[in-house]
């Protein structure tokens, strides 16, 4: 029987996902797997989206849902418990089971990146399903962070904090965008920071991959910083999925 898996979130048509299971199952000769793009106007969508398609076997999921579907999972693994955020569900014996590939991926990739011989404080813009899943990872790799937010009291700064004065960007030279802002079609969109506060001593991480150099990173390597995207994390994560939905 045909094996269907898929990625659900408001607008899916920006991801990658697809096209990197599509070459996955080619080249693994799996004739018979196949991976769609589900948008979905509203979680809500999912239990008809699960009653309507046969083989339904595992689900990627992105914004704005990896905290929203929690609430249809029959089991949510610990780790993506303690993130609050769901981005793989494995669907067993009738029970849905939601997993997080994205922190572990996350962590890979920046120790990878980051050198060894330097110690970071990190600063992360936004505070939805990624931004928890980084938090865990800084957490997993003892580097201390603090989180810029648009409202008062959901992180520690407001975008307006940052600034000359408040030295906020002399502290945290591992700046981390998990904000949708400058993802594509939004392509000139970009966090609200003074980009003049960035120097050749910040690393830079945007977990968007599309387009490849989203404003926000542009802006960053224009004032020398070293700049990383998304798409490393993306193929990790989605390796990681792969690996849960054939446990
Ligand atoms: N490379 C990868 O593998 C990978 C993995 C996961 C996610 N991502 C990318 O990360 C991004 C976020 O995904 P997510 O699932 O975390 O989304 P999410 O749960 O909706 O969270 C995004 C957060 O960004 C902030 N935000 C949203 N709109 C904003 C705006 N107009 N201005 C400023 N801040 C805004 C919000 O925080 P505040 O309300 O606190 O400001 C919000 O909680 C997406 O672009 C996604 O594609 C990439």
């Amino acid at each position: 029987m045909e094996k269907v898996f898929g990625l659900i979130g408001q607008t899916v048509s920006h991801s990658f996902s697809k096209s990197y299971f599509d070459e996955k199952f080619f080249r693994d000769g799996l004739r018979d797997y196949r991976y769609e793009l589900f948008p979905l106007a509203s979680i809500n969508e999912i239990e008809k989206l699960i009653a309507e398609t046969k083989g339904l076997s595992g689900l990627n999921v992105t914004i704005p849902y990896k905290e929203q579907i929690i609430k249809f999972l029959s089991e949510v693994d610990p780790t993506a418990k303690r993130i609050g955020a769901v981005n793989v569900v494995k669907f067993k014996d009738g029970k849905l089971i939601g997993f997080n590939t994205d922190s572990e991926a996350f962590g890979e990739t920046l120790t990878n990146w980051l050198p060894k011989e330097k110690t970071f404080q990190a600063l992360i813009l936004g505070t939805g399903g990624s931004s928890k899943a980084v938090q865990e990872a800084l957490k997993k790799m003892n580097i201390s962070f603090k989180i810029a937010s648009r409202e008062k009291g959901k992180g520690n700064y407001v975008y307006e904090d940052i600034t000359e004065e408040s030295k906020i960007f002399e502290q945290y030279h591992l700046i981390i965008n998990t904000t949708p802002l400058g993802m594509s079609p939004n392509n000139e969109t970009m966090p609200p920071i003074d980009y003049e506060l960035i120097t050749k001593e910040h690393y830079v991480y945007d977990l968007i991959y599309n387009p490849a150099r989203t404003m926000f990173l542009q802006k960053a390597e224009m004032r020398g910083a070293i700049v990383k995207n998304g798409l490393e994390m993306l193929h990790v994560q989605a390796e990681k999925s792969w690996q849960i939905w054939n446990n």
